[in-house]
C-alpha cells in the first residue's frame, strides 16, 4: 500500500525563491524511506509540506489515502514530525515528558502508561531514567525526542536530519532505533539525510533530489552502483604534479574520466582493491612519485556528478 504520494509539488516562498520544482515520489507502507539531499535541495520543505504546515504552490499529495489538503486536520492526528529541535522540557523527567506527549493527543492513561514502557524498554531508555534530562547527551535527548513522538501511536514518523552532527556511536543506536520502530511497530519512517551511508544502511527505499526535484528513486540494491562505486585516489605533494601524470595513468590505466582535486587524482573503479593493486605497481613500475593511494567511498556530490552524466532513470 502506498503511504503518501506526492505528484509535480512545486513551491515557491513569498521572497520568490522556488524551492521544489515539480517534485514526485512515492512512500511504501511499512518502509523506511530516506530522502537523500544537499543543503538547500528543498528536504525540510517538502517535510513541512507534508506535515502540513506550509501549503504547496501546486501539485498533488496525498497521505494515507487521503487528501493531503482537504484531510489535514485528520491526516495530522495520524503523522508524527521529529524536528531539528528537540521538543523535550528539560524540567520534566524522562516519564512526565512521554506521559505530557500523551496528554497531548489526549490518550488515556492506563494506554499511555502502557505505551510509554513498551517504548522505554524497545529503546533501551531505562537506564536514563534516574537521571535528570537536562544532564542527557544530545544523543539520548534525541533518542528521547523519537520516544515521545511514538507515544501518539503515528502510522507516519517524519525526521528531518535525526543524526546530523551526531558522532558515530549515537548515529549507530539511532539507526538501530529507527529499524526497531519498523519492525516492532510497524510505521512508516520519512527521513531526510546527506549522509550517503545513513541512506545505504538504513532504508528500504531512497530518493536522490537536487534543486526542489528527484533525480532518481530506487531501493539501496537498485541505487547500489551510485551509493557503493569504489573510487581511487591517488595523492602527490603538489596539485602541479597531480596535473601533470593525470594523461599518462588516464592512458596507461586505461581510465575514461580522472579528476584532479587539489593534490590528489580521483577516478571510479569497479573493483577497488584490483584496481589498487594494479595501479600501486604501475606507479612503482613507473617511479612516479606520489605520497598515498587508497579507496574511498563517494560523497554526494559524485553521485550527482554520475548520475547527471546518465539521464535520470527509474530503478528498483
Ligand atoms: N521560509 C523560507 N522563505 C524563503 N526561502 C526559504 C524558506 N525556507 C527555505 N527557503 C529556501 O528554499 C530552498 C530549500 O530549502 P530547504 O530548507 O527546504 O532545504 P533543505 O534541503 O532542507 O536544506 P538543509 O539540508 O540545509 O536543511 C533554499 O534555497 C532555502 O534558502
Ligand atoms: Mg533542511
Amino acid at each position: 500500500m502506498t503511504a503518501i504520494c506526492v505528484e509535480a509539488l512545486e513551491k515557491t516562498y513569498k521572497n520568490g525563491v522556488q524551492a521544489l520544482k515539480g517534485l514526485s515520489l512515492s512512500v511504501q507502507t511499512g518502509e523506511v524511506f530516506t530522502l537523500l539531499g544537499e543543503n538547500g535541495a528543498g528536504k525540510s520543505t517538502l517535510i513541512n509540506i507534508l506535515t502540513t504546515y506550509l501549503r504547496p504552490t501546486s501539485g498533488n499529495a496525498r497521505m494515507l489515502g487521503k487528501d493531503l489538503y482537504k484531510n489535514a486536520a485528520e491526516i495530522r492526528s495520524e503523522i508524527a514530525c521529529v524536528a531539528q529541535r528537540t521538543s523535550i522540557d528539560t524540567h520534566l523527567s524522562l516519564t512526565e515528558n512521554m506521559m505530557f506527549q500523551s496528554k497531548l493527543y489526549k490518550i488515556p492513561k492506563a494506554e499511555a502508561t502502557e505505551r510509554m514502557k513498551a517504548l522505554i524498554v524497545a529503546f533501551g531508555l531505562e537506564r536514563y531514567m534516574k537521571y535528570p534530562v537536562s544532564s542527557y547527551s544530545g544523543g539520548v535527548k534525541r533518542r528521547l525526542d523519537i520516544a515521545l513522538n511514538m507515544m501518539s501511536n503515528p502510522k507516519i514518523l517524519f525526521m528531518d536530519e535525526p543524526t546530523v552532527g551526531m558522532d558515530i556511536q549515537s548515529r549507530l543506536a539511532m539507526w538501530n532505533m529507527m529499524k526497531k520502530i519498523r519492525s516492532d511497530f510497524g510505521t512508516t519512517i520519512f527521513l531526510t539525510t546527506h549522509y550517503l551511508e545513513e541512506a545505504d544502511q538504513l532504508s528500504d527505499s531512497i530518493c536522490i533530489m537536487k534543486d526542489g526535484k528527484e533525480i532518481i528513486q530506487g531501493t539501496p540494491l537498485a541505487l547500489r552502483e551510485y551509493l557503493r562505486q569504489d573510487m581511487l585516489q591517488i595523492s602527490f605533494a603538489t596539485k602541479g604534479q597531480a596535473k601533470e601524470h593525470t594523461a599518462i595513468l588516464a592512458q596507461s590505466l586505461n581510465i575514461k574520466k580522472m579528476e584532479v582535486r587539489e593534490s590528489q587524482i580521483v577516478f571510479n573503479v569497479d573493483n577497488g582493491l584490483m584496481e589498487l593493486e594494479r595501479t600501486n605497481h604501475f606507479l612503482l613500475d613507473n617511479q612516479i612519485i606520489f605520497t598515498g593511494i587508497g579507496i574511498v567511498k563517494p560523497t554526494l556530490e559524485d553521485v550527482f556528478i554520475r548520475l547527471t552524466s546518465n539521464p535520470a532513470k527509474e530503478v528498483g
